[in-house]
């Protein structure tokens, strides 16, 4: 048989927070879907504190900080009262993303080359904190290059202009993920990956070159509800009895 090895998962639990916060109740608790995520074979939760608060709390980053049996891997923008909670958390890897308050996903990577003095400062203060930092970027050489003068450990590569492209256009950024991750590997970054993917659009980006994580949230969040609904469904007519 073929030697074959797993790309690691790190699942992101926003959209469980989603639901929770469309009726502001307690409920479903992060802590209990972080705990069926890391039975499932997770390797790191993903979660993105953004600076509306959509989803994610404050509250919840402190108590899955606390719960977390695998790797916290906290998204967030480079503003400075996230960059101190983030101090503060110390998760094992800090994702830093560009933020937009209308956008209903991060769209786009972020900017390194320009905004590399921006980011200096944040990256140093999270690598002396003992944060490992990566940045979520578009899969261009100039942006693996500035990512590499600001020596990160890791890039993230944006995979959601592949999810939303077909045929042609789909192998041209197939192609220029692989060149990205080909290069993060020269520069010695270690290469990430995640927006968009789903069971649909996946096994062509496990064949990139180098890859160490895909960092994966709506789609396995949508496949629950589906491996859920019948036996919640049974579940809740067990109750109605009289
Ligand atoms: N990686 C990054 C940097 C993200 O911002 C997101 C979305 O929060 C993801 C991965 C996960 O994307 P999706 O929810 O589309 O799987």
């Amino acid at each position: 048989m073929e030697h074959s090895h797993h790309i690691r998962l790190g699942v992101n639990i926003d959209h469980v927070a989603t639901l929770r916060q469309a009726r502001r109740t307690t409920y479903p608790s992060l802590v209990e879907a972080a705990v069926a995520c890391e039975r499932g074979g997770a390797e790191g939760i993903t979660i993105h504190l953004r600076e509306d608060r959509r989803h994610i709390q404050d509250a919840d980053v402190f108590q899955l900080r606390q719960t977390l049996k695998t790797r916290m891997n906290l998204e967030m923008a480079n503003h400075p009262d996230i960059v101190a909670i983030a101090l503060q958390v110390k998760p094992e890897e800090v994702c830093l993303v560009p933020e937009r308050r209308a956008e209903l996903t991060t769209e786009g990577g972020l900017d390194v080359a320009g905004q590399r003095r921006e980011l200096a400062d944040t990256c140093e203060a999270l690598r002396a904190g003992g944060m490992a930092v990566s940045l979520f970027i578009d899969p261009e050489l100039r942006q693996v290059e500035a990512a590499a003068e600001l020596r990160v450990p890791y890039v993230e590569l944006h995979t959601g202009t592949y999810c939303e492209s077909t045929g042609g256009a789909a192998a041209t950024e197939l192609a220029r993920l692989r060149v990205a991750a080909q290069r993060a590997h020269e520069c010695g970054i270690r290469v990430n990956a995640g927006h968009g993917l789903s069971l649909a659009n996946v096994e062509p980006i496990c064949a990139l070159p180098w890859l160490d994580t895909l960092n994966i949230g709506h789609s396995i969040v949508c496949q629950a509800v589906f491996i859920g609904l019948e036996a919640a469904t049974r579940a809740m007519l067990q109750k109605l009895v009289r």
